[in-house]
């Protein structure tokens, strides 16, 4: 059984903040059936688990962006624990490779409720030239997000986190039902912060993503309700 709220809307809100009070506050003025909720490697390490089962506990779909990378059996049990919060996603590295994703995905399988696992190909962070570092100059970053997409597909993964710029590729060779969870995204007009290659939240969905992580347009808004809302209903219709 796969574990989700009644929530319709495809926003993922990234709860980015160094302290509880603030993080609260913001979560107060928000519904689990306007929206799911992001907890990084920030808060997590900040806060633990516990902050992950109060924000379950709120009714939330929370999707818990660790990014595993390790042995297979490792991140097996990591992936088992993460479970037993109740979170509806987690994800790894898909660098990680085949049996890692696999052995991720089992333990998604053998939870009483199963999150969706989710692949990171490439980090948006990444340009050409940290690229060819760390991988051959003879596969470009684009044919490198491909490879892993398709990997993390073959493997059970349930999507990738990529870019909503490769959307497009990625629909094109990637089952329907491949979940597509993009960060980057900014409302026409909105401070675009330290994000470079953005898409308005329409534009991404219109590209063929799934889940749009959102964090500073809604988190450091004066309206943090109002401002979900206003993306909510850009994107009916
Ligand atoms: O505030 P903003 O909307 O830029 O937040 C985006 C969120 O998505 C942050 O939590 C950030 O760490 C995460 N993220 C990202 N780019 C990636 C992967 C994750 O911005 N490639």
């Amino acid at each position: 059984m796969n574990l989700s709220t009644d929530c319709q809307s495809p926003v993922i809100v990234a709860l980015d903040f160094n302290d509880i009070n603030t993080a609260k506050s913001l979560v107060s003025q928000l519904k689990p059936n306007q929206c799911r909720l992001k907890v990084g490697k920030e808060m997590f390490t900040l806060l633990g688990p516990e902050w992950v089962k109060y924000l379950v506990g709120e009714g939330f779909d929370v999707f818990l962006d660790l990014k595993f990378h390790d042995i297979p059996n490792t991140v097996n049990k990591a992936v088992a624990a993460a479970a037993k919060l109740g979170v509806w996603m987690v994800n790894v590295h898909a660098s990680g490779g085949g049996d890692m994703i696999k052995a991720a995905k089992e333990a998604c399988l053998d939870a009483d409720k199963s999150p969706l696992l989710t692949a990171v190909t490439i980090l948006t962070s990444m340009d050409e030239r940290q690229f060819v570092q760390v991988y051959s100059n003879e596969i470009s970053i684009k044919e490198q997000v491909q490879k892993l997409a398709l990997l993390a597909q073959n493997s059970g993964a349930d999507g990738v986190v990529c870019s909503a710029k490769e959307a497009v590729m990625l629909r094109k060779i990637v089952n329907k039902e491949f979940q597509l969870v993009t960060p980057g995204i900014r409302p026409a007009g909105a401070s675009l912060d330290d994000q470079k290659r953005v898409m308005t939240p329409a534009n991404a969905i219109s590209a063929g993503v799934d889940y749009l992580v959102i964090g500073r347009p809604i988190t450091q808004s004066e309206n943090p309700s109002l401002s979900l809302m206003q993306i909510n209903d850009s994107l009916k219709g």
